[in-house]
């Protein structure tokens, strides 16, 4: 029995691809921890959107990826830096997933089911450390907005077509600790925002849970990514219980479950070993 088998809210036992005919778009899917919940969900059979900030390099090298597991992918990038950059990801998304459509001559999707993707993950969210009475006006415009506003519009965006639908799968990433209210001495700015997801993941499982919408929060701890220069490392390191940072992959596999599970929502889940940062 796979941890996929409830993807439709059945206890059906099958090994069938759990996420067909499913459309999954991956906001900062082409590194980190959303490039591996991207790879993961092309292998258990979602068609993917690849979005990424601007790195061309590695949005073909992750859309090869895709094909080498035999998966399906199309992606563009955006670079995200204001609201009106969520409008030019959907804009973006909606030009993919009707050229797929096209492409494949799939019924739904030509009859407009495209316009909004059947699984959202919002996985870019900016960091910078700074103390309180160091961190600008403008750090906090920016750090609230990216990692609490745009995902917020990102959710209102596909929650009509979702409910519609009667299915839908929501999946936000907060910060390292910021699965409570908790202080923080560095990051303040970003780890407020970040607290401020477990709202609104509460918000749409309350408001939309009962028409098969889930929406969760998962608090990775200290994970290396191809983004975390020498010192970061070394930070992570020192500080991870296991002496080792998470791998994004080890993240990502509890995304699969938590995605896969209808009865999980608006939940907001550490997945960090009790790190205490
Ligand atoms: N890594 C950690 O230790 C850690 C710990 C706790 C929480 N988190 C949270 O977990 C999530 C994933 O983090 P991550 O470290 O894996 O990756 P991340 O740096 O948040 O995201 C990387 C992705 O975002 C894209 N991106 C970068 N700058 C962009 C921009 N200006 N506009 C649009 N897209 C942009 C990247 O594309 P390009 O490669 O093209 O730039 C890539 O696809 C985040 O929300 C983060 O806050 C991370």
């Amino acid at each position: 029995m796979s941890f996929f088998q409830n993807v439709d809210g059945g206890v059906e036992k099958t090994e069938r691809k759990p996420f067909s005919g499913k459309r999954a778009l991956v906001i900062g899917g082409t590194g980190g921890v959303g490039k591996e919940i991207a790879l993961l969900l092309a292998e258990a059979g979602a068609r993917i959107t690849l979005h990424g900030g601007s790195s061309q390099e590695r949005l073909a090298v992750t859309m090869e990826a895709i094909y080498e597991r035999g998966g399906e992918a199309d992606g563009f990038l955006c670079r995200i830096d204001n609201v009106e950059a969520v409008d030019r990801v959907f804009s973006e998304y909606s030009a993919c997933a009707a050229r797929a459509a096209y492409l494949s001559r799939n019924e739904r999707f030509i009859n407009g089911a495209y316009h909004s993707p059947d699984i959202l993950v919002y996985a870019y969210g900016p960091f910078k450390r700074a103390a309180l009475n160091e961190t600008s006006a403008a750090d906090w415009q920016f750090l609230t907005q990216q990692n609490l506003t745009l995902p917020g519009v990102a959710v209102s965006r596909v929650l009509p077509s979702m409910l519609e639908r009667k299915w839908g799968r929501i999946l936000l990433f907060g910060g390292t600790n910021t699965d409570v209210i908790r202080g923080f001495v560095t990051t303040t700015a970003y780890s407020a925002a970040k607290t401020g997801l477990g709202v609104l993941a509460k918000s749409v499982a309350k408001a939309a849970g009962g028409a098969g919408v889930t929406c969760n929060v998962i608090c990775p701890g200290l994970t290396d990514t191809e983004y975390a220069d020498e010192a970061a490392r070394a930070y992570n390191q020192g500080k991870s219980p296991s002496g080792k940072a998470l791998s994004p992959k080890m993240v990502a596999l509890t995304a699969m479950y938590v995605l896969a599970n209808r009865s999980i929502n608006g939940a907001i889940i550490p997945v960090d070993e009790g790190v205490v940062v």
